[in-house]
């Protein structure tokens, strides 16, 4: 008879073991999307011809990234070395922060923010150090400075910041960079277009900034993954090291150009958004909803202690919104992505029933 195996399974290192699984709660999510700040309708036509020509041949070659991010960064204006594309923004945090971020060395992070900085930072030796916004979640820039150390390492900031909806000044940014030149300030301009303001244009000049853009969110691209990383040459040689050469597929480099060339569908796509905000934010005053100025595709509203309740309200009335109770500082907050002006129309109908639901079985308990 065979022996019986005692299973002896290798554990992870000591600071994974620590972490938790971070599992975003996705799932049946063919409905009206305003829970992750998605583009919620989709990625221009030109894309998808571009799409229905993929060749099988093609798909047996390994991915070749230089001539896309070549054009890339011309478009942006950068030297092709200050230019790295990744499998989406989150792969460019996790590399830059793999690049950087050694025992003893700290992270600032206002907060709230996003959570993959947090994720990737933490399977890391470094420490992670909040700088908490105030109640009205603006950047914290003041608290900021007062927290840089020698030990700082990288400053990460998404700008508009989500789920506030809240931006750094250029200034404030520029400010930072000078306090901190032992350590990389990074700026996650993940929502960049309905900003509308960048530092991309410091690249090269500000010796520790790197801008970080993703594809997800105007462009309609989330499935494909693909970010942007952009960074001095000198800073860029040291994140090449670790980012895989095949981490952005064929598939996204193949449909890459037409997205950025139909800049007429996204100037659409943005300005439909951009007025369905404002629309929204009126409906949101009407109901007496307490919100945070944004300057994002997403709004933050004060839902209260039922935050829970009618999230869940709200998707069995088929639109998904986001609860962002348990980010810090967020208590009773929900945020709730921006469409189109007929998709908000129907999340102001399914918001005035939910909200009146919650209120009339309140008066009556
Ligand atoms: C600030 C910020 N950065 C990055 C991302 C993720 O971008 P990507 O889809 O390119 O990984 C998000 C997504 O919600 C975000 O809010």
């Amino acid at each position: 008879m065979a022996e019986a195996i005692t299973a002896l399974y290798p554990v992870a290192r000591a600071r994974v073991q620590a972490m938790k699984e971070y599992h975003p709660p996705l799932g049946c999510r063919d409905t009206l999307r305003l829970d992750f700040n998605e583009n919620t309708l989709a990625c221009s036509p030109k894309v998808r011809e571009v799409l229905a020509g993929v060749s099988a041949g093609s798909l047996t070659r390994y991915p070749e990234r230089e001539p896309v991010e070549a054009m890339v960064a011309a478009r942006l204006g950068l030297e092709p070395a200050q230019a790295a594309l990744t499998n989406g923004v989150d792969e460019a945090i996790h590399v830059l922060f793999e690049a950087f971020l050694e025992a003893g060395d700290e992270l600032l992070l206002p907060v709230p923010t996003y959570t993959m900085y947090e994720v990737y930072a933490s399977a890391t030796d470094a420490r992670v150090v909040p700088v908490q916004a105030a109640d009205d979640l603006q950047f914290p820039f003041e608290r900021l400075l007062s927290a840089i150390t020698p030990r700082t390492k990288i400053v990460a900031i998404a700008n508009p910041n989500s789920p506030s909806g809240s931006v750094a000044t250029r200034t404030q940014i520029l400010e930072i960079a000078r306090r901190v030149p032992q350590a990389v300030v990074l700026v996650d301009e993940a929502y960049f277009h309905f900003f509308g303001e960048t530092v991309m244009d410091l690249i090269g000049t500000v010796p520790n900034l790197i801008v970080a853009r993703t594809f997800s969110k105007a462009y309609g691209l989330a499935g494909l993954r693909l970010g942007l990383l952009a960074a001095p040459v000198e800073l860029m040689r040291w994140v090449r090291r670790v980012l895989s050469p095949y981490s952005v597929n064929s598939l996204a480099l193949a449909c890459l150009p037409a997205a950025m060339e139909d800049t007429e569908y996204l100037d659409w796509y943005v300005g439909e958004v951009l007025a369905a905000r404002e629309e929204f934010e009126r409906a949101l005053d009407a109901e007496g909803v307490r919100r945070w100025a944004s300057r994002a595709n997403f709004v933050l509203v004060e839902i209260g202690a039922r935050h829970g309740e009618f999230t869940e309200r709200m998707r069995a009335a088929g639109v998904l919104v986001r609860d962002r109770s348990s980010d810090p500082g967020c208590d009773g907050l929900v945020r709730i992505t921006i469409g189109t002006r007929e998709q908000m129309r129907t999340a102001v109908v399914a918001l005035k029933e939910t909200l009146s639901a919650l209120r009339n079985e309140g008066a009556r308990q």
